[in-house]
C-alpha cells in the first residue's frame, strides 16, 4: 500500500520562486489516495468528543464533508465573504498581499458545542485562527484542529499554540 505522502504531488518554485507547492489534487484524482487523506485525517479523532465539524471554503470543505458524514456530525460551512444567505458574523485575516474575509452562519453553532476544525493544509495558520475565532464568538469550543498537511517552517503552530493541532503530513520547509 503506497503512504499518503506518496500521493502528494510537490511543485517546485509554484507559485513563486523558493515555494515548493503541495498539490492536494494527485490525492484526490486517486481513490486510493482519497480515502486514504480522509481516513489518517478521521484517525486523528480518535478519542475526541466532537459535536460538529466546520471547514473553510474551498478545500476544507473536500476532507471536512467526508469526515462529517462519517461521524455522523453536522457540518459547517465557513465561506468567503458574500456567500451565505443568512445572519453572519465574520473574521478577517493577512494574506501576503491584502486579507481576507471569511463568514459562518450565526446558527451554525450552540454555546457549548465541541468543534473540530478541518482544512488540507496549514501554512501560516491565518485562515485556522480566523476560523477558531469566529467558532468562538458563537460559544462553541475548538476541542482539536485536524489537516492533512503542515508547513512548519512557516509557523503556523506557533500561531495556533491555544489549540490542540494535529496533521497527517508535516513539511519541514515553506
Ligand atoms: C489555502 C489552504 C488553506 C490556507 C492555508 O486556502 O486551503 O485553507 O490556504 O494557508 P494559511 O495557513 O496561511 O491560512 P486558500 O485561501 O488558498 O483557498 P482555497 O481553499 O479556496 O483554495
Ligand atoms: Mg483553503
Amino acid at each position: 500500500m503506497k503512504k499518503i505522502e506518496e500521493y502528494v504531488r510537490s511543485i517546485p518554485d509554484f507559485p513563486e520562486p523558493g515555494i515548493i507547492f503541495r498539490d492536494v489534487t494527485s490525492i484526490l484524482q486517486d481513490a486510493d489516495g482519497f480515502a486514504l487523506a480522509v481516513d489518517s485525517m478521521q484517525a486523528l479523532l480518535d478519542g475526541v468528543e466532537v459535536d460538529v465539524i466546520a471547514g473553510a471554503e474551498s478545500r476544507g470543505f473536500i476532507f471536512g464533508a467526508p469526515i462529517a458524514y462519517n461521524l455522523h456530525k453536522p457540518f459547517v460551512l465557513i465561506r468567503k465573504k458574500g456567500k451565505l444567505p443568512c445572519e453572519t458574523i465574520e473574521s478577517s485575516y493577512e494574506l501576503e498581499y491584502g486579507s481576507a474575509t471569511i463568514e459562518m452562519h450565526k446558527d451554525s453553532i450552540t454555546p457549548g458545542q465541541n468543534v473540530v476544525l478541518v482544512d488540507d493544509l496549514i501554512a501560516t495558520g491565518g485562515t485556522i485562527e480566523a476560523t477558531a475565532r469566529m467558532v468562538e464568538e458563537l460559544g462553541g469550543k475548538v476541542v482539536k484542529i485536524i489537516t492533512l498537511m503542515e508547513l512548519a517552517g512557516l509557523n503556523g503552530r506557533e500561531r495556533l499554540k491555544d489549540y490542540d493541532v494535529a496533521s497527517v503530513i508535516c513539511y519541514e520547509g515553506k
